[in-house]
């Protein structure tokens, strides 16, 4: 890491982050504080916040890179038994405070049919429809090692907010504005530990994506049981072999080539490689060193520890 990068302050980080960033990302945006993609607007939280809840909702929250999509088309699958019927997964199953870029994609939260699911990358306090133990709905939290949340993140940027005649987004720069949390949806830490005191509470479910990578029948059975899916083993069979990673990536539903027309050309797909561990291809032993430390800090008695993979 270079020096000069480590020792720039929160304010300068973001500075010179923000210069590679296409326009719409340069304004910082934040819903009661938390920073969130230029897409999360007071008008589209209202519309999620408006919505009239019901028992078979079902929310899959997250900080952003955790293995969202997968579970998200795991829910989508188990409903379906297994089947898929050919509709794009962010339209299945939106994102709830998001109002999607392209109009293409918008979907009316109010007439999705039930039994509906959501995506969220919102905080426990900040869930749009509002906290989850004031609600009828069954919430799904799936958290993520921040080495390979950073990685993936980082990929992230470089497809979907690098600016089109950025020549590159330097990883160093990435990295320490990831430890500053001037990245959407805040610091990391924050938000697992905003969903962490409630992984017990009868409405949660709360999974790792490593777990979900080393045995993923039991996280779809566990998930279909907490949603209270009556499923055979045949379709658990099914689904475990539709959310594969090789499957995932194949399936123009749920792969989200349908947004290569904004991504950055030569990027990356959003399905990179699916692995736990790939931060060691990325980061020095420096900033491993540095998120080994917050872990110790900021998890401190909380109990939550992260598998960063052999
Ligand atoms: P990588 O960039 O490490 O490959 P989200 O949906 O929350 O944005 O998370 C995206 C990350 O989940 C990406 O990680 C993506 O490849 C990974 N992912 C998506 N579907 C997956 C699957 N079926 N199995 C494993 N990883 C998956």
């Amino acid at each position: 890491m270079s020096m000069a990068t480590l020792q720039l302050s929160k304010e300068d980080a973001w500075e010179a982050f923000k210069q590679v960033l296409i326009p719409q990302c340069q304004n910082i945006t934040t819903h009661a504080g938390l920073r969130v993609p230029f897409f999360v607007t007071p008008e589209s939280i209202a519309e999620a916040a408006s919505l009239p809840l019901d028992p078979s909702d079902v929310w899959i929250a997250t900080y952003a890179k955790a293995g969202t999509t997968w579970t998200q088309n795991i829910v989508k699958l188990i409903r379906s038994k297994g089947e898929k019927d050919g509709v794009l997964l962010m339209k299945s199953v939106p994102w709830a405070e998001a109002k999607h870029p392209s109009t293409l994609f918008k979907v009316n939260l109010s007439t999705l049919p039930k039994p509906r699911a959501f995506k969220s990358h919102m905080p426990y306090e900040l869930m749009p429809c509002g906290k989850p133990n004031t609600t009828p709905c069954k919430y799904i939290y799936v958290a993520r090692n921040p080495k390979d949340v950073a990685t993936s993140y980082f990929f992230h940027h470089i497809r979907m907010t690098v600016r089109k005649d950025a020549t590159t987004l330097d990883w160093d720069l990435f990295f320490r504005n990831f430890i500053y949390g001037n990245v959407d949806f805040g610091d990391f830490f924050d938000h697992v530990l905003s969903w962490w005191p409630h992984r017990n509470d009868d409405n949660v479910l709360f999974l790792m994506f490593e777990d979900m990578k080393k045995d993923p029948r039991t996280a779809i059975t566990r998930i279909a049981t907490f949603i209270g899916a009556d499923i055979s083993d045949e379709v658990i069979d099914k689904v475990v072999a539709e959310t594969s990673f090789d499957s995932m990536k194949k399936d123009e539903t749920a792969n989200y080539s349908a947004l290569n027309f904004i991504a950055k050309p030569g990027s990356t797909a959003f399905m990179r490689k699916g692995e736990v561990g790939d931060w060691r291809n990325h980061l020095t032993p420096e900033q491993s060193a540095e998120i080994d430390q917050l872990c110790q800090e900021k998890l401190k008695d909380t109990g939550l520890l992260f598998d960063f993979g052999e």
